[in-house]
């Protein structure tokens, strides 16, 4: 079977969040099942550069107002097409905007190029290959349901997951003359969207099945509360929903052989974290001593609870906790949490920006990772720090529900607890979690044991990629 994944991010070839790491392992990991997958990415600089056994394969005159070439080759094991456009994608900046940080104002043609390649892929434009079926991953990739329907030249069946309803490329209704589609995709049942043109409303309106990434969160998006405006069409389309857990890439993500660490290690050799652990109290600055350094890894802003942290750091620290954030996000928050680190030198240490080794030592090195989000799809540094016995202390919410055992009293009696969850997203909560993980702290067994337990979990993608297949091939069988 051959599909064509589409992704705006995809790891090691360019990453801004967790979208990068699923759409870079999914691929091998459906292999086992007979799954062929290529995946069209964006040349945004550099990219094309990377790939092996480079070819041309296809050639668009115009593509949104400029010359476009879409080359065949290899990276990291993937099997990649990229859309090498240079009036779209070739400028400086970051994947999404410029380098301050602003979206770039054409971002609906630089995707709505995307989703119309993928359309014309998955009509034939590349020779002797075509896709039995298309999953376009998050907004950016969310227009190649709209235009398989609305321009394609055969009837491909179409997957889309969502990996964060938050993001939806809503646009007003004036980009829709630029989009190419006939004038009847304009309307309810095509990419119009509280009046003007909403990307991720197409995807999820047109494509054969959605998708997203946990279980848990696949309730919370039919909600008002968590649904973004648009949990009323996701509540029509019930029946196509699907929440499927993300894995994690165990080579890349392998304490046993991992490059960054400063000692590597199995959970049979849990005492050489210590080196990591004083790797960690260099970079960052923290005292030596024995009490547990809890870890944040993440983009600074609301949905990852950042502001919550920021507005307790101080009692964490009075209860004994040090403290290591890595991230760049919000402003404001980057400033409180560099401030927290002035007040508390020795205690709390920030860097700020984004720096994939740095990461990898923090999972071997930390006793714990924070992941307060007010919601969060899936995660995957939850699942990182199981693989790394750094225990995750996270909010009870989508995927970091779905993948974290809480150590209550039965979990821990029955000596299956992972991690500790907490409920609301609040200081008062928050406050409680990490005394409670304090607490458990000092039980070394117990700790020792959580640690063992977490690195047993399957978070391989062995589970999910066979899910993803049967859910093709379903698709593909009745279309
Ligand atoms: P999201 O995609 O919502 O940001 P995920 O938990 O799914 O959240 O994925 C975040 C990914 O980005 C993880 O691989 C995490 O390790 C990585 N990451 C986040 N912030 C940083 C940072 N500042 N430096 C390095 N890696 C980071
Ligand atoms: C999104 C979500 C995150 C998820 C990731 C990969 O960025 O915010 O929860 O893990 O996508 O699916």
């Amino acid at each position: 079977m051959q599909v064509l994944s589409v992704a705006s991010e995809v790891y090691p070839l360019v990453k801004t969040g967790g979208l990068a790491d699923v759409a870079g392992a999914l691929p091998a990991a459906l292999k086992a099942h007979g799954v062929a997958m290529r995946t069209l990415l964006p040349a945004y600089p550099g990219v094309a550069e990377q790939l092996k056994k480079r070819k041309a394969v296809a050639s668009f005159p115009d593509l949104f107002g400029g010359k476009a070439t879409l080359l065949a080759g290899q990276a990291a094991g993937l099997d990649l097409l990229v859309l090498d456009a240079p009036h779209l994608y070739d400028r400086k900046g970051g994947a999404y905007g410029d380098p301050q940080g602003n979206d770039w104002d054409d971002n609906w043609r630089r995707f709505a190029a995307l989703g119309r390649a993928a359309a014309e892929i998955a009509s034939g434009a590349v020779k002797d290959y075509l896709p039995d079926l298309v999953h376009a991953h998050d907004w950016q990739a969310a227009m190649a349901p709209a235009y398989i329907r609305f321009t394609g030249k055969r009837p491909v069946p179409t997957v889309m997951t969502v990996h964060n309803l938050a993001f939806q490329g809503q646009f007003p209704v004036s980009i829709f003359g630029g989009l190419g589609l006939p004038g009847a995709a304009l309307s309810l049942d095509g990419v119009e969207y509280y009046g003007g043109v909403g990307f991720l409303k197409a995807g999820l309106q047109l494509a054969d099945a959605i998708t997203t990434v946990s279980p848990t969160y696949a309730l919370e998006i039919r909600t008002p509360e968590f649904g973004m405006g648009l949990d009323g069409l996701v509540r029509v389309r019930d029946h196509v929903l699907h929440g499927i857990v993300n894995g994690i890439d165990t080579e890349v993500w392998n304490p046993e052989s991992d490059p960054h660490l400063a000692a590597t290690y199995s959970a049979r050799s849990l005492g050489a974290r210590a080196k990591n652990r004083r790797a960690v109290e260099e970079r960052f600055g923290l005292a030596r001593d024995e009490e547990p350094i809890f870890c944040v890894i993440s983009r600074l802003t609301w949905q990852k609870g950042m502001d919550v942290l920021a507005s307790v750091v101080d009692d964490l620290v009075g209860m004994g906790a040090r403290l290591a954030v890595l991230g760049s996000g919000d402003n404001s928050l980057e400033g409180s949490l560099l401030a927290a680190a002035a007040r508390h030198p020795g205690r709390i240490g920030v860097v700020i920006g984004y720096n994939e080794p740095l990461s990898h030592l923090m999972q071997g090195g930390c006793d714990a990772i924070l992941v307060p989000s007010r919601f969060e799809p899936c995660g995957l540094t939850q699942l990182y720090a199981l693989r790394y016995g750094c225990i995750p202390v996270v909010a009870r919410t989508g995927g970091l529900a779905d993948t974290v055992i809480d150590a209550n009293e039965a979990a821990l009696s029955a000596g299956v607890a992972t991690g500790v969850q907490f409920a609301p997203v609040d200081g008062d909560a928050l406050r409680l979690a990490v005394r409670r993980t304090l607490a458990l702290h000092r039980d070394r067994k117990a700790w020792a044991n959580m640690q063992k337990q977490g690195m047993k979990s399957d978070v391989s993608w062995t589970h999910s990629a066979a899910r993803y297949a049967d859910l093709y091939r379903s698709l593909i069988a009745a279309g």
